[in-house]
């Protein structure tokens, strides 16, 4: 009887092994991916990146001049934040920022994800 019971734990922890090994790999490798996830250098339009700031009002909370308001200050954020932090800031928002992923292309943001970064 004694055997039987151990067969059974082992059975189920061989199983329990199998399913953390299936389950668990995708999503380290999607941790990954996202890691290693690149805002592309193009020529920037800040043109448009102006255009954008005041459109969408973000100035209305960082400030007419960037400069900072109710949201914290961008016109140095190129150097504590990278083109990467700035762009997943701007598609997810979080703490007071809306999220903007739907609401303006992913070019719009790219593009000015990296005119932001540009300000050190
Ligand atoms: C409703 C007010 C509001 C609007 C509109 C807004 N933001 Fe923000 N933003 C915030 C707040 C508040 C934070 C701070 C979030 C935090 O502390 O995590 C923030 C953070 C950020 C950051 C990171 C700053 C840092 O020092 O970590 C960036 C970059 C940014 N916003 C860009 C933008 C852009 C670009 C737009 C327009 C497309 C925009 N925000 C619109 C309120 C706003």
């Amino acid at each position: 009887m004694y055997k039987w019971t151990m067969f059974g734990v082992f059975c189920l922890a061989g199983l329990l092994s199998i399913y953390l090994i299936l389950f668990t790999l995708p999503s380290k490798e999607e941790a990954e991916q996202e890691a290693a996830f690149e805002v592309p250098v193009r020529d920037i339009d800040a043109g448009a990146a102006e255009t954008l700031l005041s459109q969408q009002n973000c100035i209305g909370c960082h400030g007419g001049n960037l400069e900072g308001g109710m949201g914290p200050a961008l016109d140095k954020i190129g150097s504590t934040l990278t083109k990467e932090q700035i762009y997943r800031t701007i598609m997810n928002g979080g703490n007071g920022m809306p999220g903007f992923e739907g609401k303006i292309s992913e070019d719009e943001v790219i593009n000015i994800s990296l005119y932001l970064a540009e300000k050190k």
